[in-house]
C-alpha cells in the first residue's frame, strides 16, 4: 500500500479487516514495527476522534505523531498549479509538502470540501497535491469526498456484529441537519460497502440528495425511508448536503429523523453514525441512548483501522 485514499488502495478489503481485529485483540503486537519513525497529521479542519484515534495507533506501533493544525497555526496554503498569490494564500504547497516529506516518513492529512464548487471539490486537488509533491506516502484523514479511515472502521465493526452465514442487509440513510455538510461519508460508506460485495446495500433519501454514481453504483435507491429500513440489518445515518443542485440544503422535513418506531421496521437493526451527532436533529436520545446504537464501538474501531492502515504502509514503504 503506497497511499491510502479510497478504497481502491486495498486490494483485500477482509484481510485488511482481519489484521484490524488482530491489532484490537493485541494493540501491541508489532510496538516496534515504526520506531524511529514519524507520522505528520495535518488537520486544515476540526476534528476528534480522527486526530486521537491515529495518534494512538502510531504510539501503538512505536511510531511518534505530531499534529499541526494547518488551518489555525500554519500559513493559509496554496493549491493551485501556476496560481499567481497576491491574495490571502502565504505558502504553495509545492514549497511546504516537500519539507513536510523530510521531516516525516507518513503524512497524514485532513480536507474538507468548499461546498461551493463541485469540480474543484470533486477533483481533489488538495490530497493529490499533497501525493504530488510530498514524496512520501500520504493517508487521507478525510478528503473532499471521502472518508477512508471512518468506512474501515465501519466495516470492521459491522463484521463484528454479524455472525450469520447470509448477506446483511445494510440501508444507509439520510438524515436532517441545520448545516449543508459534506457528501464524504456517505461516498465513502458506499465505496467501500460496494467494493466488499458482501451485503444488501439499499440508499435512502429525500428527492435532490443523490449521490455521485461512481460510490452508489450496485446499490438500490429509493426516496422511501420506511421501505428501505424493512428487514433491515444495520441503519447507517447521516446527514449530507445536495450533490447535483451542489452544497445545498433542500430537506429539512423532521420526518427523516431515525427513531424508535421506525428501528421496529427493521431486522432489530444495529444503528451506525460517524459521529459527531446533532441529538434530536440527525438521531433521536432514544436511538443514541438504546440498545441499537453501537457508534461508540464504531468510533473506538477506528484505531484499529488507522493502525491497521499505518502498519501495511510501513510494511510496503520499508
Ligand atoms: N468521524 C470523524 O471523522 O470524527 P472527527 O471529525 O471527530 O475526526
Amino acid at each position: 500500500m503506497k497511499n491510502f485514499i479510497s478504497a481502491h488502495d486495498v486490494p483485500d478489503i477482509n484481510a485488511l479487516v482481519t489484521k484490524a481485529l488482530e491489532y484490537k485483540n493485541s494493540p501491541f503486537k508489532s510496538k516496534h514495527l515504526g520506531n524511529y519513525k514519524r507520522m505528520g497529521l495535518l488537520f486544515l479542519n476540526p476534528s476528534m476522534r480522527t486526530r486521537l484515534s491515529t495518534q494512538i495507533a502510531a504510539q501503538n506501533l512505536g511510531m511518534e505523531a505530531i499534529v499541526f493544525n494547518v488551518g489555525q497555526e500554519g500559513w493559509a496554503l496554496e493549491f493551485g498549479d501556476g496560481a499567481i498569490m497576491n491574495g490571502n494564500s502565504v505558502e504553495h504547497v509545492k514549497d511546504a509538502a516537500p519539507v513536510l516529506g523530510k521531516y516525516f516518513d507518513v503524512l497524514g492529512i485532513r480536507t474538507f470540501p468548499s461546498l461551493k464548487d463541485r469540480k474543484d471539490d470533486y477533483s481533489e486537488l488538495y490530497i493529490k497535491q499533497f501525493i504530488k509533491y510530498a514524496g512520501i506516502p500520504i493517508i487521507s484523514l478525510e478528503s473532499a469526498t471521502l472518508h477512508p479511515l471512518q468506512s474501515l472502521a465501519d466495516i470492521i465493526t459491522i463484521k463484528e456484529n454479524f455472525a450469520e452465514k447470509r448477506r446483511p442487509k445494510i440501508v444507509l440513510t439520510w438524515a436532517p441537519h441545520i448545516k449543508p455538510l459534506p457528501q464524504c461519508v456517505a461516498n465513502s460508506f458506499s465505496q467501500w460497502i460496494n467494493a466488499l460485495g458482501e451485503a444488501d446495500f439499499v440508499i435512502t433519501h429525500p428527492e435532490g440528495y443523490e449521490i455521485d454514481e461512481q460510490f452508489t453504483k450496485g446499490a438500490k435507491i429509493t426516496h422511501e425511508q420506511d421501505k428501505a429500513l424493512q428487514d433491515a440489518d444495520f441503519v447507517y445515518v447521516k446527514n449530507w448536503s445536495t450533490y447535483t443542485d451542489y452544497g445545498k440544503i433542500s430537506c429539512k422535513d423532521p420526518g427523516w429523523m431515525l427513531t424508535n418506531q421506525k428501528l421496529k421496521l427493521t431486522n432489530n437493526a444495529k444503528v451506525m453514525h460517524c459521529l459527531p451527532v446533532r441529538r434530536n436533529v440527525e438521531l433521536s436520545d432514544e436511538v443514541l441512548d438504546g440498545r441499537h446504537s453501537i457508534i461508540t464501538q464504531q468510533a473506538s474501531n477506528r484505531v484499529w483501522a488507522a493502525q491497521v492502515v499505518l502498519s501495511e504502509i510501513l510494511q510496503s514503504n520499508g
